[in-house]
């Protein structure tokens, strides 16, 4: 299993703490928010990550990363994405790195207590398709949303005004090699992206998505508001960890 952290896009929500650097690249409590996606693909076993990144600060990527020495990693791949065509457009630039095989892919803005060993390896299980990870939030309209119907998603809502469950569909995304084709047959949504959430339902629709529901705490932290609570939540865990 191959790995792909998503790093790309303007970061627009944050301005101006984006104006002279990439969103990823700000702190979280005492590490900068990209370590916290790529130390949960580096703890599932995954060894072998491509990091999608963009905007002016690109460089500053391979300054703070290098070659994943922090992680234990003997070498890590990074690309470019021009502009901000969205999650899935950002996706469709791993598709040479994982070269026929199944990846897990995850946003760099998302901070996940759970080791995702477990799902990961159920993933392995599965003959073909996707897997999603899905958590209980308060705020579900600023998520995708999933309509549940007992162990199956019955399909997601990006963003919707009347959530049909409290559940958001959070940025940990497996799927199987034919992710690469699905993106290529997709339309820009309204808001002129590529959707993630486009893909995901393409695999409800053919009956090959599975999940499970994340455990731990999950935060993205995209915006002032996620951003001060995926510290205070950072925070919390490392000094109930101390005592
Ligand atoms: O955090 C989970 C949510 O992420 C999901 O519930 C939504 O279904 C999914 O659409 C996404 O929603 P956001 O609107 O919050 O995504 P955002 O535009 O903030 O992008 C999240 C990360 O994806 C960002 O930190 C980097 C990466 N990204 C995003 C865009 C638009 C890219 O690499 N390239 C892009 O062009």
């Amino acid at each position: 299993m191959k790995g792909v952290v998503l790093a790309g896009g303007l970061g627009t929500r944050l301005f101006p703490l984006t104006k002279v650097t990439n969103k990823h690249l700000l702190p979280v409590y005492n590490k900068p928010m990209v370590y916290y996606p790529i130390q949960t693909l580096v703890s599932a076993g995954v060894r072998e990550i491509l990091l999608v990144t963009g905007g002016n600060n690109a460089g500053d990527f391979l300054k703070l990363i290098g070659n994943g020495r922090d992680f234990g990693l003997r070498e890590i791949d990074y690309t470019y994405q021009e502009g901000e065509g969205g999650i899935a457009a950002a996706l469709s630039l791993a598709e040479d790195f994982a070269k026929g095989d199944r990846i897990v892919v995850i946003l760099g803005d998302n901070i996940i207590e759970d080791d995702i060993t477990p799902y990961v390896g159920e993933f392995a299980k599965q003959s073909s398709g996707a897997r999603i990870l899905l958590k209980k939030v308060d705020d579900p309209e600023r998520f995708g949303v999933p309509l549940l119907r007992g162990k199956k998603i019955a399909m997601i809502e990006e963003k919707p005004k009347a959530p049909k469950s409290s559940y958001a569909v959070t940025g940990v995304y497996m799927y199987d090699p034919q992710v690469f084709s699905i993106v290529k047959d997709l339309k820009p949504s309204r808001r002129g992206e590529l959707e993630i959430t486009d893909v995901n339902n393409y695999y409800i629709k053919h009956d090959l998505m599975e999940y499970d529901i994340l455990k731990g705490f999950w935060t993205d932290a995209g915006t002032f508001d996620s951003l001060l609570r995926a510290n205070e939540l950072v925070a919390k865990n490392l000094k109930a960890k101390a005592r």
